[in-house]
């Protein structure tokens, strides 16, 4: 194998159409770009998301190659995102690489983007301390909310996963019944910098390491209507301690699990991954956990929580040592998990 491996990794799971180029485990460059189409729906419409992958793709894939400045002459292999995600959406990244790597004739790989969210602690510039084996790891997103013991690379066990909504989409609806656009999570974290957790929600219980978000969500939506009915103006004078305090209980929800789950598994070392770890008030909390209860918390850079593509190509660097090719009737799998 040549010292220096070049991969060019390709997003395309749900509406983010992203492409990066990686040398070994230094990410040479990390182009997204973001459909807006989705802001006024409310949330991801996947008929529209799939169609603005195939607009966004060749330049998307072209300024990754130009910003990295290699040609795609000196790739060593093409990733891609093959699931969990939208169909529609996977199968436009999907198609892309397949071509590209039989027309280059270099091998394929196969990623998975729940591991990748993971495994994006392992770039170069992710942290300034890598994880070691075996860690927890908590990884939020507008799909998923899990706990996940990551015991090597490419063997992680599922400890606790939500049995209804994940915690992002308890972000974005919250952020709908208050008027929000979509995605809400940025904001509502935004708003509650500068506000107080003065309302109260109740939290679920649920049991082992599971999660619960749908009932939250209901019990927000009957607070905001009955003190709207008192106040039609309730949402614009509070909206500042309303984000606040839905953030504090879902903070609590995510913190008490995880606490459960170091006692439980007695590993004090613990990551957090996903569009969610974006969160001030969760990276807050970990980071305190260092001092509070002896934990070594892992906390991924901004531009690797949200959806991207140096994850995936992270993640293929470490297939393509293993020599985990794919071949060309590798598919999309929209419902692949982070334990296949
Ligand atoms: O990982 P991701 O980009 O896509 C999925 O794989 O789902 O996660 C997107 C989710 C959205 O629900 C978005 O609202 C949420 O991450 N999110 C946040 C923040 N930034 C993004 N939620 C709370 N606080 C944030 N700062
Ligand atoms: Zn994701």
């Amino acid at each position: 194998m040549l010292d220096k491996t070049y991969i060019l990794a390709i997003e395309s799971s749900c509406d983010d159409t992203s492409a990066s180029v990686i040398c070994n485990e230094q990410i040479l460059s990390n182009i997204v770009a973001n459909q807006d189409i989705h802001s006024k729906y409310g949330g991801v419409v996947p008929e529209l998301a799939s169609r603005a992958h195939q607009q966004n793709i060749v330049p998307v894939v072209d300024a990754a190659l130009k910003e990295a400045n290699i040609s795609k002459e000196n790739l060593s292999a093409i990733a891609f995102t093959q699931g969990p995600g939208l169909m529609g959406s996977l199968l436009v990244g999907a198609s892309f690489a397949k071509s590209m790597a039989l027309a280059l004739d270099i091998p394929l790989l196969a990623i998975n983007h729940m591991q990748a969210h993971i495994l994006a602690h392992f770039i170069d510039d992710a942290n300034d301390k890598k994880p070691t084996f075996p860690f927890l790891c908590l990884t939020i997103s507008g799909g998923h909310t899990q706990i996940v013991k990551v015991n090597d690379y490419f063997e992680m066990e599922i400890l606790g996963e939500t049995i209804d909504d994940a915690v992002g989409e308890a972000y974005d609806k919250t952020a709908k019944i208050l008027g929000l656009p979509y995605p809400g999570g940025p904001l509502i974290d935004k708003y509650a910098q500068t506000g107080n957790a003065v309302f109260k929600f109740t939290k679920p219980k649920v049991k082992e390491h599971h999660f619960s978000f749908s009932g939250l969500k209901t019990g927000i939506l009957y607070f905001i209507q009955k003190q709207l009915k008192e106040n039609p103006k309730f949402i614009e004078e509070n909206i500042n301690d309303i984000c606040a305090s839905v953030q504090n209980t879902i903070a609590e929800i995510l913190m008490d699990k995880l606490k459960k789950a170091v006692k439980e598994t007695s590993i004090k070392q613990v990551a957090i991954a996903g569009g969610v770890s974006a969160n001030s008030e969760i990276r807050k909390r970990l980071t305190l956990a260092q001092t509070h209860f002896g934990w070594s918390s892992y906390i991924p850079k901004f531009e690797y929580t949200t959806d991207n593509a140096a994850m995936i190509a992270v993640t293929a660097y470490q297939k393509y040592k293993l020599g985990l090719y794919s071949n060309q009737s590798a598919t999309a799998n929209p419902r692949l998990k982070v334990n296949s």
